[in-house]
Protein backbone atom coordinates (compact mmCIF):
# COMPACT_ATOMS: atom_id res chain seq x y z
CA UNK A 1 0.00 0.00 0.00
CA UNK A 2 3.13 2.31 0.19
CA UNK A 3 5.29 2.55 -2.65
CA UNK A 4 9.12 3.59 -0.39
CA UNK A 5 10.92 3.79 -3.38
CA UNK A 6 8.73 7.02 -5.08
CA UNK A 7 9.07 8.08 -1.14
CA UNK A 8 12.98 7.91 -0.78
CA UNK A 9 14.14 6.56 -4.28
CA UNK A 10 17.73 5.37 -3.67
CA UNK A 11 19.03 6.80 -0.38
CA UNK A 12 19.05 4.03 0.83
CA UNK A 13 20.77 2.00 -1.51
CA UNK A 14 23.70 0.21 -0.10
CA UNK A 15 23.55 1.50 2.72
CA UNK A 16 24.12 0.15 6.36
CA UNK A 17 21.05 -0.27 8.86
CA UNK A 18 21.22 -1.70 12.12
CA UNK A 19 17.15 -2.10 13.26
CA UNK A 20 17.36 -2.96 17.29
CA UNK A 21 14.25 -4.67 18.23
CA UNK A 22 13.89 -5.94 14.29
CA UNK A 23 11.87 -9.05 15.08
CA UNK A 24 9.38 -6.18 16.98
CA UNK A 25 6.18 -4.99 14.80
CA UNK A 26 7.36 -2.02 14.19
CA UNK A 27 11.26 -3.04 13.57
CA UNK A 28 9.84 -5.30 11.45
CA UNK A 29 8.12 -3.10 8.99
CA UNK A 30 11.60 -1.21 8.75
CA UNK A 31 13.55 -3.91 7.95
CA UNK A 32 10.65 -4.86 5.37
CA UNK A 33 10.97 -1.29 3.55
CA UNK A 34 14.84 -1.28 3.99
CA UNK A 35 15.00 -3.95 1.97
CA UNK A 36 12.93 -3.10 -0.36
CA UNK A 37 15.38 0.15 -0.66
CA UNK A 38 18.22 -1.71 -1.28
CA UNK A 39 19.78 -1.21 1.88
CA UNK A 40 21.69 -3.68 3.99
CA UNK A 41 20.08 -4.52 6.78
CA UNK A 42 21.22 -6.48 10.66
CA UNK A 43 18.79 -7.05 13.50
CA UNK A 44 19.39 -7.51 17.12
CA UNK A 45 16.46 -8.63 18.52
CA UNK A 46 16.35 -11.36 21.74
CA UNK A 47 12.58 -12.33 20.22
CA UNK A 48 11.29 -11.35 24.28
CA UNK A 49 8.74 -9.33 22.44
CA UNK A 50 9.43 -10.28 19.03
CA UNK A 51 9.34 -13.23 16.39
CA UNK A 52 10.79 -14.56 13.98
CA UNK A 53 7.73 -14.89 11.71
CA UNK A 54 7.42 -10.85 11.27
CA UNK A 55 10.80 -10.77 8.95
CA UNK A 56 10.18 -14.48 7.37
CA UNK A 57 8.28 -13.41 4.46
CA UNK A 58 11.48 -10.83 3.45
CA UNK A 59 14.20 -11.39 5.52
CA UNK A 60 15.51 -14.46 4.24
CA UNK A 61 14.50 -13.56 0.61
CA UNK A 62 17.42 -10.97 0.82
CA UNK A 63 19.94 -12.80 1.17
CA UNK A 64 23.11 -11.47 2.19
CA UNK A 65 21.19 -7.59 2.42
CA UNK A 66 19.83 -9.90 5.76
CA UNK A 67 21.27 -10.63 8.92
CA UNK A 68 19.27 -11.83 12.14
CA UNK A 69 21.56 -11.34 15.12
CA UNK A 70 19.52 -13.34 17.99
CA UNK A 71 20.94 -11.55 21.33
CA UNK A 72 20.07 -8.71 23.72
CA UNK A 73 21.10 -4.96 23.79
CA UNK A 74 22.29 -5.74 27.35
CA UNK A 75 24.92 -7.67 25.82
CA UNK A 76 27.89 -5.13 24.59
CA UNK A 77 29.84 -7.19 22.70
CA UNK A 78 27.59 -8.50 20.36
CA UNK A 79 26.13 -4.66 19.94
CA UNK A 80 29.94 -4.22 18.74
CA UNK A 81 29.78 -6.28 16.02
CA UNK A 82 26.22 -5.89 15.02
CA UNK A 83 27.15 -1.67 14.60
CA UNK A 84 30.38 -2.20 12.96
CA UNK A 85 30.19 -0.30 9.44
CA UNK A 86 26.94 0.87 9.85
CA UNK A 87 25.57 4.24 8.19
CA UNK A 88 22.99 4.39 10.47
CA UNK A 89 21.65 2.92 13.56
CA UNK A 90 17.01 2.80 13.79
CA UNK A 91 16.83 1.89 17.90
CA UNK A 92 13.92 0.11 18.17
CA UNK A 93 14.58 -2.71 21.02
CA UNK A 94 12.50 -2.00 24.43
CA UNK A 95 9.88 -3.18 26.62
CA UNK A 96 6.62 -1.76 25.42
CA UNK A 97 4.04 -1.94 27.40
CA UNK A 98 2.67 0.41 30.20
CA UNK A 99 0.92 -1.78 32.86
CA UNK A 100 3.88 -4.33 32.76
CA UNK A 101 6.35 -1.72 33.48
CA UNK A 102 4.63 -0.77 36.55
CA UNK A 103 4.49 -4.69 37.97
CA UNK A 104 8.13 -4.67 36.54
CA UNK A 105 10.32 -0.64 36.97
CA UNK A 106 13.62 -2.38 37.25
CA UNK A 107 13.70 -4.48 34.05
CA UNK A 108 11.84 -1.89 32.65
CA UNK A 109 15.04 0.30 33.13
CA UNK A 110 17.50 -2.04 32.58
CA UNK A 111 16.31 -3.06 29.21
CA UNK A 112 15.22 0.55 28.13
CA UNK A 113 17.56 2.86 29.71
CA UNK A 114 20.57 0.66 30.11
CA UNK A 115 19.76 -0.86 26.57
CA UNK A 116 19.52 2.65 24.77
CA UNK A 117 23.00 3.80 26.29
CA UNK A 118 24.27 0.63 25.01
CA UNK A 119 23.23 1.04 21.70
CA UNK A 120 24.67 4.84 21.57
CA UNK A 121 28.16 3.44 22.98
CA UNK A 122 28.37 1.01 20.80
CA UNK A 123 27.16 3.73 18.12
CA UNK A 124 30.31 5.51 18.97
CA UNK A 125 32.64 3.38 19.04
CA UNK A 126 32.02 2.26 15.67
CA UNK A 127 31.80 6.08 14.12
CA UNK A 128 28.03 5.87 13.37
CA UNK A 129 27.02 9.00 12.28
CA UNK A 130 23.49 8.91 13.32
CA UNK A 131 20.89 7.00 15.72
CA UNK A 132 17.37 7.06 15.70
CA UNK A 133 15.35 6.56 18.75
CA UNK A 134 12.03 5.29 19.04
CA UNK A 135 10.43 7.58 21.87
CA UNK A 136 6.89 7.73 23.37
CA UNK A 137 4.21 10.40 23.40
CA UNK A 138 3.59 9.13 26.52
CA UNK A 139 6.27 11.61 27.63
CA UNK A 140 3.78 13.88 28.02
CA UNK A 141 1.66 12.25 30.94
CA UNK A 142 -2.09 13.26 31.60
CA UNK A 143 -1.66 17.32 30.88
CA UNK A 144 -4.78 17.93 29.53
CA UNK A 145 -3.28 21.16 26.91
CA UNK A 146 -4.07 19.42 23.15
CA UNK A 147 -2.52 18.69 20.70
CA UNK A 148 0.68 17.82 22.89
CA UNK A 149 3.87 19.87 21.55
CA UNK A 150 7.62 18.61 21.67
CA UNK A 151 8.32 21.92 24.02
CA UNK A 152 5.95 20.93 26.75
CA UNK A 153 7.33 19.56 30.21
CA UNK A 154 7.49 16.27 29.97
CA UNK A 155 5.51 14.38 32.77
CA UNK A 156 5.98 10.75 32.96
CA UNK A 157 2.94 8.95 34.61
CA UNK A 158 4.24 5.38 34.32
CA UNK A 159 7.66 3.58 34.41
CA UNK A 160 7.79 2.68 30.77
CA UNK A 161 6.85 6.81 30.11
CA UNK A 162 10.13 7.81 32.25
CA UNK A 163 12.36 5.02 31.07
CA UNK A 164 11.39 6.43 27.01
CA UNK A 165 12.12 10.08 28.51
CA UNK A 166 15.79 8.78 29.63
CA UNK A 167 16.14 7.45 26.43
CA UNK A 168 15.74 10.90 24.52
CA UNK A 169 17.83 12.59 27.08
CA UNK A 170 20.75 10.43 26.83
CA UNK A 171 20.16 11.10 22.70
CA UNK A 172 20.07 14.70 23.00
CA UNK A 173 23.16 13.99 25.41
CA UNK A 174 25.50 12.28 22.93
CA UNK A 175 24.34 14.39 20.01
CA UNK A 176 26.08 17.49 22.36
CA UNK A 177 29.23 15.52 23.84
CA UNK A 178 30.10 13.50 20.88
CA UNK A 179 30.17 13.20 17.38
CA UNK A 180 27.21 11.80 16.62
CA UNK A 181 23.96 12.80 15.18
CA UNK A 182 20.84 11.51 16.90
CA UNK A 183 17.06 12.10 16.82
CA UNK A 184 13.93 10.94 19.11
CA UNK A 185 10.81 10.16 17.12
CA UNK A 186 8.24 10.21 19.84
CA UNK A 187 5.45 8.05 18.22
CA UNK A 188 1.52 8.16 19.09
CA UNK A 189 -0.29 4.83 19.12
CA UNK A 190 1.29 2.74 15.72
CA UNK A 191 -0.56 0.13 14.77
CA UNK A 192 -0.63 -2.09 12.05
CA UNK A 193 0.08 -5.99 10.92
CA UNK A 194 2.11 -8.15 12.77
CA UNK A 195 1.28 -5.91 16.01
CA UNK A 196 0.93 -8.92 18.81
CA UNK A 197 -1.89 -9.26 20.15
CA UNK A 198 -1.68 -12.86 22.06
CA UNK A 199 -0.36 -11.00 24.92
CA UNK A 200 -1.91 -9.83 28.41
CA UNK A 201 -0.69 -6.31 27.64
CA UNK A 202 -1.94 -5.96 23.96
CA UNK A 203 -2.04 -2.83 22.29
CA UNK A 204 -5.80 -1.68 22.06
CA UNK A 205 -6.18 -2.44 18.37
CA UNK A 206 -4.51 -5.41 18.12
CA UNK A 207 -6.85 -6.47 21.21
CA UNK A 208 -10.31 -5.20 19.80
CA UNK A 209 -9.19 -7.42 16.76
CA UNK A 210 -8.21 -10.62 18.44
CA UNK A 211 -11.52 -10.11 20.95
CA UNK A 212 -13.73 -9.84 17.52
CA UNK A 213 -12.43 -12.56 15.79
CA UNK A 214 -12.98 -15.15 18.74
CA UNK A 215 -16.51 -13.65 18.75
CA UNK A 216 -15.95 -11.95 22.24
CA UNK A 217 -17.06 -8.38 23.10
CA UNK A 218 -13.89 -6.12 23.12
CA UNK A 219 -12.78 -5.24 26.52
CA UNK A 220 -12.86 -1.01 27.45
CA UNK A 221 -10.77 0.32 30.57
CA UNK A 222 -12.64 2.93 31.64
CA UNK A 223 -15.34 4.43 30.13
CA UNK A 224 -14.15 4.69 26.71
CA UNK A 225 -14.06 8.32 25.88
CA UNK A 226 -10.54 8.37 26.25
CA UNK A 227 -8.96 9.07 23.02
CA UNK A 228 -5.89 8.52 21.03
CA UNK A 229 -3.82 9.58 17.41
CA UNK A 230 -3.84 6.39 16.32
CA UNK A 231 -1.25 5.92 13.64
CA UNK A 232 -0.67 3.61 11.16
CA UNK A 233 3.01 1.86 10.97
CA UNK A 234 3.87 2.80 7.35
CA UNK A 235 4.04 6.71 8.82
CA UNK A 236 6.39 5.78 12.10
CA UNK A 237 8.56 4.12 9.08
CA UNK A 238 8.41 7.03 6.81
CA UNK A 239 9.60 9.30 9.83
CA UNK A 240 12.49 7.07 10.32
CA UNK A 241 13.62 6.67 7.02
CA UNK A 242 13.51 10.75 6.86
CA UNK A 243 15.23 10.96 9.95
CA UNK A 244 17.99 8.31 8.92
CA UNK A 245 18.75 10.64 5.91
CA UNK A 246 18.05 13.75 7.11
CA UNK A 247 21.04 15.96 5.38
CA UNK A 248 20.73 18.53 8.09
CA UNK A 249 22.06 17.32 11.78
CA UNK A 250 18.55 16.32 13.99
CA UNK A 251 21.03 17.21 17.05
CA UNK A 252 19.28 15.31 19.47
CA UNK A 253 15.73 16.89 18.43
CA UNK A 254 12.52 15.04 20.10
CA UNK A 255 10.05 14.86 17.52
CA UNK A 256 5.91 13.50 17.38
CA UNK A 257 5.06 11.42 14.81
CA UNK A 258 1.63 10.74 13.99
CA UNK A 259 -1.01 11.69 12.56
CA UNK A 260 -2.86 14.88 14.21
CA UNK A 261 -6.72 13.13 14.41
CA UNK A 262 -8.18 11.82 17.55
CA UNK A 263 -10.13 8.99 18.02
CA UNK A 264 -12.23 7.95 20.72
CA UNK A 265 -11.40 4.01 21.91
CA UNK A 266 -15.56 3.69 21.84
CA UNK A 267 -15.43 4.74 18.38
CA UNK A 268 -12.57 2.60 17.54
CA UNK A 269 -14.59 -0.31 19.22
CA UNK A 270 -17.15 0.73 17.32
CA UNK A 271 -15.57 0.84 13.59
CA UNK A 272 -13.50 -2.51 14.11
CA UNK A 273 -16.79 -4.39 15.26
CA UNK A 274 -18.46 -3.19 11.73
CA UNK A 275 -15.38 -3.87 9.38
CA UNK A 276 -15.55 -7.39 11.06
CA UNK A 277 -19.13 -7.79 10.01
CA UNK A 278 -20.08 -7.85 13.54
CA UNK A 279 -21.67 -5.01 15.01
CA UNK A 280 -23.38 -6.76 17.97
CA UNK A 281 -19.91 -7.43 19.68
CA UNK A 282 -20.12 -4.18 21.70
CA UNK A 283 -17.87 -3.57 24.58
CA UNK A 284 -17.41 -4.65 27.66
CA UNK A 285 -15.99 -1.65 30.26
CA UNK A 286 -13.89 -2.59 33.11
CA UNK A 287 -12.07 -0.49 35.30
CA UNK A 288 -9.50 2.45 34.16
CA UNK A 289 -6.06 1.32 34.49
CA UNK A 290 -2.75 2.85 36.24
CA UNK A 291 -0.45 4.82 34.39
CA UNK A 292 -3.14 5.31 31.33
CA UNK A 293 -3.70 8.59 30.02
CA UNK A 294 -6.89 10.38 28.94
CA UNK A 295 -6.43 12.02 25.49
CA UNK A 296 -3.40 12.27 23.06
CA UNK A 297 -3.03 14.35 20.18
CA UNK A 298 0.04 15.59 18.28
CA UNK A 299 1.34 18.97 16.87
CA UNK A 300 3.12 17.98 13.81
CA UNK A 301 5.00 21.35 13.16
CA UNK A 302 8.65 20.51 14.37
CA UNK A 303 7.84 17.18 12.28
CA UNK A 304 7.23 19.09 9.01
CA UNK A 305 10.20 21.41 10.01
CA UNK A 306 12.73 18.98 11.18
CA UNK A 307 11.50 15.75 8.76
CA UNK A 308 9.53 17.30 6.32
CA UNK A 309 6.99 14.72 7.34
CA UNK A 310 3.40 14.27 6.74
CA UNK A 311 1.69 11.12 7.37
CA UNK A 312 1.06 9.14 4.63
CA UNK A 313 -1.31 6.58 5.11
CA UNK A 314 -4.69 8.29 7.21
CA UNK A 315 -6.56 6.38 10.10
CA UNK A 316 -9.57 4.78 8.26
CA UNK A 317 -7.05 3.52 5.87
CA UNK A 318 -4.63 1.80 7.90
CA UNK A 319 -7.43 0.42 10.13
CA UNK A 320 -9.07 -1.42 6.93
CA UNK A 321 -5.45 -2.71 6.02
CA UNK A 322 -5.11 -3.96 9.01
CA UNK A 323 -8.17 -5.65 10.49
CA UNK A 324 -7.73 -7.46 7.21
CA UNK A 325 -4.32 -8.54 8.33
CA UNK A 326 -5.61 -10.01 11.51
CA UNK A 327 -8.73 -11.79 10.24
CA UNK A 328 -6.06 -13.43 7.18
CA UNK A 329 -3.89 -14.76 9.74
CA UNK A 330 -7.54 -15.86 12.12
CA UNK A 331 -8.04 -17.64 8.66
CA UNK A 332 -11.57 -15.85 8.85
CA UNK A 333 -12.70 -13.57 5.88
CA UNK A 334 -15.86 -12.56 7.30
CA UNK A 335 -16.03 -8.72 7.24
CA UNK A 336 -15.05 -8.69 4.02
CA UNK A 337 -18.16 -7.15 2.05
CA UNK A 338 -18.59 -4.85 5.83
CA UNK A 339 -15.48 -3.79 4.89
CA UNK A 340 -16.59 -2.14 1.22
CA UNK A 341 -19.59 -0.66 3.20
CA UNK A 342 -17.87 1.29 5.66
CA UNK A 343 -15.31 2.70 3.52
N1 LIG B 1 3.72 0.50 19.29
C1 LIG B 1 3.57 1.72 19.74
O1 LIG B 1 2.47 2.28 19.72
C2 LIG B 1 4.72 2.50 20.31
C3 LIG B 1 4.49 3.79 20.82
C4 LIG B 1 5.55 4.50 21.34
C5 LIG B 1 6.84 3.96 21.33
N2 LIG B 1 7.02 2.71 20.85
C6 LIG B 1 8.38 2.16 20.86
O2 LIG B 1 8.67 1.61 19.59
C7 LIG B 1 9.56 0.53 19.72
C8 LIG B 1 9.02 -0.68 18.98
O3 LIG B 1 7.78 -1.04 19.56
P1 LIG B 1 6.84 -2.18 18.97
O4 LIG B 1 5.45 -1.72 19.16
O5 LIG B 1 7.33 -2.59 17.66
O6 LIG B 1 7.06 -3.31 20.06
P2 LIG B 1 7.56 -4.83 19.88
O7 LIG B 1 7.54 -5.43 21.24
O8 LIG B 1 6.84 -5.51 18.80
O9 LIG B 1 9.07 -4.62 19.44
C9 LIG B 1 10.12 -4.46 20.33
C10 LIG B 1 11.19 -5.47 19.98
O10 LIG B 1 12.29 -5.29 20.87
C11 LIG B 1 12.77 -6.57 21.20
N3 LIG B 1 13.50 -6.49 22.47
C12 LIG B 1 13.00 -6.30 23.71
N4 LIG B 1 14.00 -6.33 24.61
C13 LIG B 1 15.14 -6.54 23.92
C14 LIG B 1 16.49 -6.67 24.28
N5 LIG B 1 16.88 -6.61 25.56
N6 LIG B 1 17.39 -6.89 23.31
C15 LIG B 1 17.03 -6.98 22.02
N7 LIG B 1 15.76 -6.87 21.61
C16 LIG B 1 14.83 -6.65 22.55
C17 LIG B 1 11.54 -7.45 21.30
O11 LIG B 1 11.84 -8.83 21.18
C18 LIG B 1 10.71 -6.93 20.15
O12 LIG B 1 10.96 -7.65 18.96
C19 LIG B 1 9.76 0.31 21.21
O13 LIG B 1 10.94 0.98 21.59
C20 LIG B 1 8.57 1.01 21.83
O14 LIG B 1 8.83 1.47 23.14
C21 LIG B 1 6.00 1.95 20.34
Amino acid sequence: MTNWNQLHGDAFQDKRVLVTGGAGFIGSHLTEALLTLGANVVVIDDLSGGDVANFEPFGPAAGDRFRFIEASILDTDVLADATADCDVVLHQAALGSVPRSVEQPELYTQVNVTGTLNVLEAARNANVPRVVFAASSSAYGDSETLPKIETMPANAKSPYAATKLAGEHLLSAYAGCYDIDTASLRYFNIFGPRQNANSAYAAVIAAFAKALLEGQRPTIFGDGEQSRDFTFVHNAVHANLLAARSTTPIAGRVINVACAQRVTVNHLAKLMAELLGRPELTPIHADERAGDVKHSLADLTVAQDALQYEPIVAFDDGLAATVQWYEQESGQESGQENRKAVK
